[in-house]
């Protein structure tokens, strides 16, 4: 944003920028998955660590070395290491274009300018025509995308080796990735007050304070809406241990509002908090998420932040801040052996134990990788022996009329 102001840019364009640079991973959540698979490594780590890599094939080559199956035996490390070093340049290609795509379509879902949009889609263009997804080279790469990726490196060397690692990084890629114009004038506002900030524990607040206030943008009803799916979508996006689970449990539990007549107004609601519940899941590396075996502890314990992560997440709007204790709440449990909180009964409301009956429901029926879907009966069977405990059972006979009327509506 520095830059951008340096640069001249008006108010408007300003507030475009603001949300391209917000959102500009939006995206990324699509491979994450992917990169689990081919590099069988942890997805945050390895992002995080390859936008410091340039295009040298000997950093190429480290980059991979180090990355690659560091928990996984070696002949598996050796022939995930061969099929990159054969297919590096189009597995490359494929995640990029995964990721630029998905962050384009939803940014434009969420309604931002078409200018946001493509900034995101060409967030890997490198001036000198080297860069992805469509290789284009200088003033052809869209100004916001140019002031994004070098911020983007600027941001992955000042967190590892401190500002003159950063600059020093700038200097080296300029005209390579960088336009010069932009170097120059991130030169010329990178001064100590600049650096300072950026390492303060506030600096949440001195980001927020930068987005222009000339743009109000109208929240209405559909806008949630359309908020909570998109979000939702980039949630179920993240694992294909999990695709299309958020939207499958917001059908199941509008179906259940349905039943026991919630009102329009509230229903919509409560169908928000269960397509946003596992938001908290964006913070949760696939290499656990995906794991095939058993977790061990440790690895139980992140997995568990996800439903603290969520309620931090929907507490910090004001549209979705009656939601974070509800949502935020969809793994406690009556008998209070749950998580995060280890709630007991009398604590967990009626709208938590719908999102929980639904998950559950979901969990258990939808088919994985590694097994086909489980039938209806068979579901409610196994979570017959869970009610009164995990679930609870007014929720559960809701739940029984509900699904029992899905093969009639699909039909
Ligand atoms: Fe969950
Ligand atoms: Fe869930």
């Amino acid at each position: 944003m520095h830059v951008g102001r340096r640069i001249g840019l008006p108010d408007d364009e300003l507030w475009n920028l603001y949300y391209t640079l917000l959102l500009k991973d939006l995206g990324c959540s699509s491979n994450a998955a992917r990169i689990c698979e081919l590099y069988l490594t942890d997805d945050l780590a390895f992002k995080h660590d390859f936008k410091a890599v340039g295009d040298s094939v000997p950093q190429v080559l480290n980059f991979v070395l180090a990355h690659t199956g560091l928990q996984a035996p070696l002949a598996e490390r050796f022939r995930a290491v061969l099929n990159i070093l054969r297919n590096g340049v189009e597995l490359a290609d494929e995640l990029i274009q995964t990721r630029c795509q998905r962050g384009a379509e939803i940014a434009r879902q969420l309604r931002f300018p078409e200018s946001v949009a493509t900034g995101i889609y060409h967030l890997d263009e490198h001036y000198n025509g080297r860069g992805r997804p469509d290789g284009l080279s200088g003033q052809q790469i869209p100004l916001f995308s140019r002031i994004a990726l070098m911020a983007q490196v600027i941001d992955v060397f000042h967190t590892s080796g401190g500002p003159h690692a950063a600059m020093e990084e700038l200097t080296h890629r300029r005209e390579q990735w960088f336009d010069p114009e932009l170097v120059d004038a991130f030169q010329a506002v990178a001064d100590d007050s600049f650096w300072r900030q950026l390492a303060d524990p506030g600096i949440t607040s001195a980001v927020l304070a930068l987005e222009p206030a000339s743009q109000i943008v109208p929240l209405d009803e559909d806008y949630l809406d359309d908020i909570a799916t998109a979000f939702g979508q980039i949630v179920d996006s993240k694992s294909p241990y999990t695709s299309g689970h958020s939207a499958r449990v917001a059908l199941y539990v509008d179906l259940m509002a349905e039943t026991i007549g919630l009102n329009a107004e509230r229903r919509r609601w409560l169908k928000r908090g269960a397509l946003l519940h596992d938001i908290g899941k964006l913070g949760v590396s696939n290499s656990i998420l995906d794991k095939p075996g058993k977790l061990d502890e440790d690895e139980w314990v992140v997995v568990h932040m996800h439903a603290k992560y969520t309620e931090a997440i929907l507490s910090r709007m004001d549209a979705f801040s009656e939601l974070a204790r509800i949502a935020g709440a969809h793994h406690e449990r009556l008998d209070g052996k749950g998580y995060p909180r280890g709630l007991t009964a009398i604590d967990i409301p009626t709208e938590t134990r719908i999102i929980t009956c639904a998950d559950i429901f979901d969990a258990i029926t939808a088919a994985r990788p590694y097994r086909g879907a489980i039938p209806i009966d068979k579901t409610l069977q196994i979570m017959s022996e869970s009610v009164g405990t995990a679930i609870d059972p007014e929720c559960f006979e809701i739940l029984k009329s509900t699904v029992h009327r899905l093969p009639e509506m699909i039909v």
